[in-house]
């Protein structure tokens, strides 16, 4: 797969605080999508809890959900985010938390999530608010599941149909070329499931569907 990068660089590299504050809002949230910023931290918190060895966050993005529950881990944890703004308030968020330094066993890494440096492997795999982003769920699954050691898991999240209004602003951020489907819950399942890795469940709450795929 050649490197490519999901989504609008240009608004990653010029609103990365705006996208902080808005992700981060109760009313965006519930009025656009139906759901609360809490859950999206409660499902990474299951990701993170999920194991002992080594976590990946791709496409963490301001680690807006994340960055306390990274600090309060005992995981080697890697951060991957190909825009560096967006990585750069990561860092900070994570700084904050633990106290003013990034702790040690935390790395960022400014890059291709789907091009990993060598052969790295990690046990789990977590990505927020991502496939959405993705055109073919199919082969990304397929090639995270590359950089997931045996018996790893990957709790992934993506925005899919939902309420009249999410669909309508769903409908929208398509047409503007900010995401690169608009799917199901059901379609998201199939074509996570299609990747062969593993076996699948899909919860949904508002217009914010969880996936975990075990292999
Ligand atoms: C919708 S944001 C989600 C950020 C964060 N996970 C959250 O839920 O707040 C998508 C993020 O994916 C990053 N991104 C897009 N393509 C990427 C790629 N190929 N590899 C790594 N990060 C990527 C963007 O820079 C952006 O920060």
């Amino acid at each position: 797969m050649s490197e490519s990068f999901f989504g609008d660089p240009e608004y990653y590299a010029r609103c990365a605080k705006a996208y902080d504050a808005m992700i981060g809002s109760k009313v965006y949230n519930k009025v656009f999508w139906g759901t609360d910023p809490r859950q999206y931290s409660i499902f990474a918190a299951q990701a993170i809890a999920s194991g002992k060895g080594p976590l990946l966050e791709v496409a963490v993005g301001t680690a807006q959900a994340t960055a306390t529950l990274h600090v309060a881990s005992a995981r080697t944890t890697t951060l991957v985010d190909m825009s560096g703004p967006m990585l750069k308030l990561a860092g900070e968020s994570i700084a904050t938390a633990a106290g003013g330094t990034l702790p040690d066993r935390i790395t960022l890494e400014c890059r291709d999530m789907l091009a990993p440096p060598g052969d790295r492997r990690y046990e789990t795999i977590l990505g927020l608010g991502l496939l959405h982003l993705v055109p073919d769920v199919t082969a990304t699954v397929r090639e995270l599941g590359r950089q997931l050691e045996d018996h790893g898991k990957l709790f992934l999240a993506s925005l899919v149909r939902g309420s009249a209004r999410s669909n309508a602003y769903l409908a929208l951020l398509k047409a503007h070329g900010d995401i690169a489907r608009i799917r199901s819950g059901t379609e998201l399942f199939d074509e996570a499931r299609a990747s062969g890795l593993g076996s699948v469940t899909l919860a949904r709450r508002g217009a914010m569907a969880y996936v975990e795929i075990s292999r």
